[in-house]
C-alpha cells in the first residue's frame, strides 16, 4: 500500500468484528511503530496490549469513565446532536467489541512533558496507519484517560504516563470520513513559482 493511501484512508473505527487478531501482526505492528522519531532518541514509549478477560475489565473501566467524567463533556460539546452522545456512551461500553486494546504510556523524560507525549504520539501515528495496512481498524482515545489510575492498577504500570488507548480489530464497517476543515496552513517567503 502507498503511504499516501494509508494516510487517506485510515479512519478511527468504533465498530469491530470479533475476529481474533494473530499476536503476530501486533507484534509486526508494533515493532515497526516504535521506528517512530523521539525527543533526545529516548525511544520512552512503553506500550501494554491486552485481549480476553484483562481486556474486558479494561471495557468496563473504560465505561465507568464515560460515567463519571468524559460523558457529561460529550454530552455539553454534542448538545445538538443526541445521536453522537448516543454513539459515544455506546462506543465507550463496549470499545466497539474491539478484541485487542493497547495502552501506550510515555516514560517521564528530562525535557517536558511535551516532548514525552509528542515522541509516543509519533509511535501512535505510526501504529494506526500499519494497522490500516494490515486490514485492521484503530480509534486513537484519550477520553478514558481519567481512569489512568484503575488502568494502571489492572495492567500493574507504574511510573509512566498514560497517553492514549487504541483499541485494535478488523473493522465491522467502514466509518465516513470526516469533512476537512478551513485554512490550517501558511506560507511564507516563497516566490510565485513555488520556489524560496
Ligand atoms: C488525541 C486524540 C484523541 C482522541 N480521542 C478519542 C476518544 O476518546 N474517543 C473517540 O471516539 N475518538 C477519539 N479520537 C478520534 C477522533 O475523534 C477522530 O480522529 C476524528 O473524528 C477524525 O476521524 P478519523 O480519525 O476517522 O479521520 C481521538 C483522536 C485523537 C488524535
Amino acid at each position: 500500500m502507498e503511504l499516501r493511501d494509508a494516510i487517506l484512508g485510515r479512519r478511527s473505527v468504533r465498530r469491530y468484528s470479533s475476529r481474533p487478531v494473530p499476536k503476530k501482526v501486533i507484534e509486526e505492528i508494533i515493532d515497526l511503530a516504535m521506528w517512530a522519531p523521539s525527543g533526545m532518541n529516548r525511544q520512552n514509549w512503553f506500550f501494554v496490549v491486552v485481549t480476553g478477560e484483562i481486556r474486558d475489565k479494561a471495557v468496563e473501566i473504560c465505561y465507568e469513565g464515560y460515567l463519571s467524567y468524559i460523558g457529561k463533556k460529550v454530552e455539553k460539546v454534542f448538545s445538538h446532536k443526541p445521536c453522537v452522545v448516543k454513539e459515544t456512551r455506546s462506543f465507550f461500553a463496549t470499545l466497539g467489541g474491539a478484541p485487542v486494546v493497547v495502552f501506550a504510556y510515555a516514560e517521564p523524560g528530562p525535557e517536558s512533558p511535551f516532548t514525552d507525549v509528542q515522541s509516543v504520539s509519533a509511535a501512535i501515528e505510526n501504529m494506526l496507519l500499519l494497522a490500516y495496512e494490515r486490514g485492521l481498524g484503530t480509534c486513537w482515545m484519550t477520553g478514558p484517560l481519567n481512569m489512568e489510575k484503575e488502568f494502571n492498577r489492572l495492567l500493574g504500570v507504574e511510573g509512566k504516563k498514560l497517553v492514549a488507548l487504541i483499541p485494535m480489530g478488523y473493522p465491522q464497517d467502514v466509518p465516513k470520513v470526516p469533512s476537512r476543515r478551513g485554512k490550517k496552513v501558511v506560507y511564507l517567503g516563497f516566490s510565485r513559482r513555488g520556489q524560496s
